[in-house]
């Protein structure tokens, strides 16, 4: 089959690898119909992870199961599914309790949390490719409307709609609250849509590309420029200096000033002083424990410079980690379904499997427009 190899930093080619295929009872095929690059995948495309080589990129896959092993009860050949980016085993504690970004047991490395196509995140393939092999199948996929209608909204329900979602319910968002999200990304501007969806009294989204300010307005929010003057002016004036109740970082640890410089820490303290005092603040942004590309010793360590005085002074709160997509995917499907959510609105470009090494170089460039590529690896006429 045909799939998207990390050969090294900014080197990823589509190429021949062996079919995936049933390798325990549990297991499912599934024939990819759609799969996203993702800004997490930027973090290991530029090298800036513990990424092996040889590995197959892709944790945002949709499609149709091909085949199910004898272990499988609920999946049937032909559904429909969408396959979270948590690999996750459905059985022990963390599993049952609804954290499935935390599995116990689906890391081979021993520790908390599985991913498909992942650093660190266990030695499962990715699914940017014409099959994927998606083990504890029953547990793991979500079983969607038959036929192609709604494509580009379902295919966000595998990570970026939940974890845009998930980034608001961090915060300890209550309908009514007035809402700022760093970073107009794909993740940044889910989160928007979300608390839209939920009920927000004000949403403000802080980002510098136009092209990304503009899909801002589109998910109802208001745009807040960084490059045309301190973002925590901006919103405090916006709030009549009373700041907002909710904040969200959808960046990470690799944001940057409005010259290009990598800063770790200004996105969260920045968050620190435009949410009120016993606001809440929801990370969905990542940050690693090691980051040995980084500038300063400080984050090479993981560390950052936090004004913890401030946060803590302000008796704020925060949630942080990876995003427990099954917590929350059923009903955003049924949101979609239901029209009430149309994710998709973010997509900026379809394109075949063979086009996506390319795609890979102009989306790490965050060139103008390309805001969310989604790739079909079959041949499929989208509806949005
Ligand atoms: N927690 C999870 O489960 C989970 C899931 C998916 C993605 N993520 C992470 O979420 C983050 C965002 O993902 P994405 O796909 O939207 O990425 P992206 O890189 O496309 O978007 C990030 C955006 O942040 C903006 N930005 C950078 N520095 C900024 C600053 N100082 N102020 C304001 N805006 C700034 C960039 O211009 C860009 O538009 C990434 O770190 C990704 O790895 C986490
Ligand atoms: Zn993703
Ligand atoms: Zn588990």
């Amino acid at each position: 089959m045909k799939a998207l190899v990390y050969n090294g930093a900014f080197d990823v080619t589509v190429q021949d690898v062996p079919d995936a295929r049933i390798e325990r009872p549990t297991d499912a095929v599934v024939r990819i119909t759609s799969t996203n690059i993702c800004g997490s995948d930027l973090h290991m495309y530029e090298g800036r992870t513990d990424m092996e080589t040889g590995r197959v990129l892709g944790h945002e896959n949709m499609g149709i199961v091909e085949a199910v092993g004898e272990g499988v009860d609920r999946l049937k050949v032909g559904d429909r599914v969408s396959l979270p980016f948590n690999v996750a085993c459905g059985s022990c504690e963390n599993c049952v309790a609804g954290r499935t970004a935390f599995c116990l047991r689906a890391n081979q490395a021993g520790t908390a949390g599985a991913a498909f196509g992942f650093a660190s995140m266990g030695e499962y393939a990715g699914g940017q490719a014409e099959l994927l092999r998606v083990p504890w199948a029953d547990f793991n996929a979500l079983v969607l409307p038959e036929g192609t209608e709604k494509e580009l909204d379902y295919t966000m329900l595998s990570d970026i709609f939940p974890t845009g979602w998930h980034g608001v319910e961090l915060s300890r968002f209550e309908p009514g609250d007035s809402v700022v999200v760093w970073g107009a990304g794909p993740v940044g501007l889910m989160a928007a849509h979300s608390a839209r969806i939920r009920g927000a009294a004000e949403v403000f989204v802080v980002d510098r590309h136009p092209d990304r300010l503009a899909l801002v307005r589109k998910a109802g929010a208001t745009p807040v420029d960084y490059s045309a003057g301190d973002p925590v002016e901006q919103i405090m004036q916006a709030t009549g200096g009373r700041g907002v109740d909710r904040g969200v970082d959808a960046i990470g640890y690799q944001a940057h000033d409005p010259s290009g410089e990598e800063d770790a820490s200004m996105v969260l303290n920045q968050l620190v002083q435009v949410v009120k005092a016993t606001g809440g603040i929801g990370v969905v942004g990542v940050y690693l424990p090691q980051d040995p590309g980084a500038k300063d010793e400080l984050s090479q360590q993981g560390k950052i410079a936090f004004d913890y005085g401030t946060f803590w002074f302000k008796g704020q709160s925060m949630g942080t980690g990876q995003c427990n997509v099954k917590a929350y995917n059923v009903k955003l499907r049924n949101l979609i379904t239901a029209g009430v959510a149309t994710p998709g609105f973010i997509v900026s470009h379809e394109l075949d499997l063979t086009e996506a090494a390319s795609a890979y170089g102009t989306f790490d460039r965050r060139e103008d427009g390309w805001t969310k590529v989604v790739l079909h690896p079959g041949e499929l006429a989208t509806a949005r």
